[in-house]
């Protein structure tokens, strides 16, 4: 077999064999098919799409490429969840705990901020000492003794993304639903879990812009899951605007603790329950989806979900008297206010902006070796559909010495559309599949 002629043939939009998309996967994780190949394959790939057999082919070949972990003898009925990605996103943090809480085993792995969006290892990193890098055998006693951990993906877990996601970075190919699916269902599938419930973002913080693509996308990550023999049940959900009301760091973690003390924002309580009511359902920990709804009300409530972050923080090295006094976490050098220019209705936010801004004041990396400050971010005060006057400040920009305050003050102001009207509301989630 020779890479020219699969590249080739998919160039010509025909469909590859199981046998070939092996053979390219096998050339990624050998190193033995050189970035120039590799690269007009993937482009090949993004221009002629993959349909699900070869969809399904590629996640398959890119999760035997490392590590596939078996947690079946810690539970049947594990399950995770993975999130598309967006702007004030720490559904995470909330989820997690909550549902180990409620007595389902969830393991975790999750990344770093990527792009725009923030990532929920950073997020946890704020907490002192909190270790993301467990061996496989600690991340096991983790689950069997606390239930629940989240940690970053270990380097041994589809190899094979992590190179075909560096090209396809910089090669203008990221944005291929067959390519995402393969990507983030190789790591998810490859992680062990039995059930996973998709987060599939849409709008202007998401990777998919519209509801159609969102679609797309979780029908192919839905059918790629079921294929492999994994309970998948992806939710099409709102991210036209920040999640909640922080974006940041130590700023996020501290309103994640506010939400496992039932004190959060409606969106993130909103969207962290329905995810959450079907993860019980599919770990067989409720007879239906609204009993599992109900099941974390409960954990909230009696405030298990909050000693159960608590447990996992403890357990991966972090000194959770950070989240018992959440005053604890340092806050940021300066606090700058960001005033509307006129009065109205906000009726629109570009979530990539604000997540931009965020990373300029030094929340998120602009290159991989840039370091994170974790004290600083952004305080959204008012958001879409909210009326604001003239000069009255909509968000605090905490900020350091080394933050780009000025340009992030100007980017967060662009971002937000004030008008007459107030919009039309929008479901937050959209759909279930
Ligand atoms: N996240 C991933 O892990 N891979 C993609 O391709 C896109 C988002």
């Amino acid at each position: 077999m020779r890479v020219y002629d699969c590249i080739q043939k998919k160039r010509d939009g025909s469909v590859l064999t199981a046998e070939e998309i092996e053979f390219i996967v096998a050339g990624v994780a050998n190193d033995t098919i050189p970035d120039y190949q590799l690269s007009a394959f993937l482009m090949a790939a993004f221009i002629r799409g993959m349909n699900p057999e070869e969809t399904a082919h590629y996640t398959r070949a890119m999760m035997a490429s490392g590590d596939v972990l078996d947690l079946s003898d810690i539970s049947p009925l594990t399950v995770d969840k993975h999130s598309t990605g967006g702007v004030g996103d720490k559904i995470s943090l909330v989820l997690a705990p909550a549902v180990a809480a409620a007595g389902a085993i969830v393991p975790m792995m999750s990344g770093r901020g990527l792009g725009h969006t923030g990532g929920t290892l950073d997020k946890l990193e704020a907490i002192p000492g909190y270790r993301i890098g467990l061996s496989v055998d600690e991340f096991r006693a983790a689950l069997r003794e606390v239930g629940v951990a989240i940690i970053g993906q270990t380097g041994r877990l589809a190899p094979a993304d992590k190179k075909l996601y560096a090209l396809r970075d910089v090669t203008a190919t990221v944005d291929s639903i067959p390519l995402i699916t393969g990507s983030i269902m190789s790591k998810k599938l490859a992680a062990g879990p039995a059930s996973i419930v998709m987060d599939v973002k849409w709008g202007s913080g998401a990777f998919m812009r519209t509801i159609e693509d969102a679609r797309a996308l979780a029908a192919s990550l839905t059918a790629v899951g079921r294929h492999m023999g994994r309970k998948v049940t992806s939710f099409i959900t709102d991210m036209n605007q920040p999640l909640g009301r922080m974006v940041g760091n130590a700023l996020e973690t501290i309103e994640a603790v506010e939400c496992l003390q039932g004190r959060g924002p409606a969106d993130i309580m909103e969207l962290t329950r329905v995810q959450a009511g079907e993860m019980l359902f599919m770990a067989g920990r409720a007879p239906s989806f609204d009993e599992g709804c109900t099941l974390f009300d409960r954990v909230i409530a009696d405030g298990s979900a909050f000693e159960k972050f608590v447990s996992m923080v403890e357990n991966q090295g972090g000194d959770a008297g950070y989240l018992r006094d959440v005053s604890r976490f340092p806050a940021a050098a300066e606090r700058i206010e960001v005033r509307a220019k006129q009065s109205g209705f906000i009726q629109a936010m570009d979530s990539v902006s604000i997540g931009i801004a965020s990373i300029m004041l030094g929340g998120g990396r602009e290159r991989s070796e840039d370091v994170i400050d974790h004290s600083v971010g952004i305080e959204v005060l008012k958001k879409c559909g909210d009326q604001v006057a003239g000069d009255e400040p909509i968000a605090i920009l905490h900020a350091s010495r080394q933050s780009k305050t000025q340009a992030a003050l100007e980017r967060y102001l662009a971002a937000v559309t004030i008008g007459p009207a107030a919009p039309a509301a929008r479901p937050l989630v959209v759909e279930r599949i």
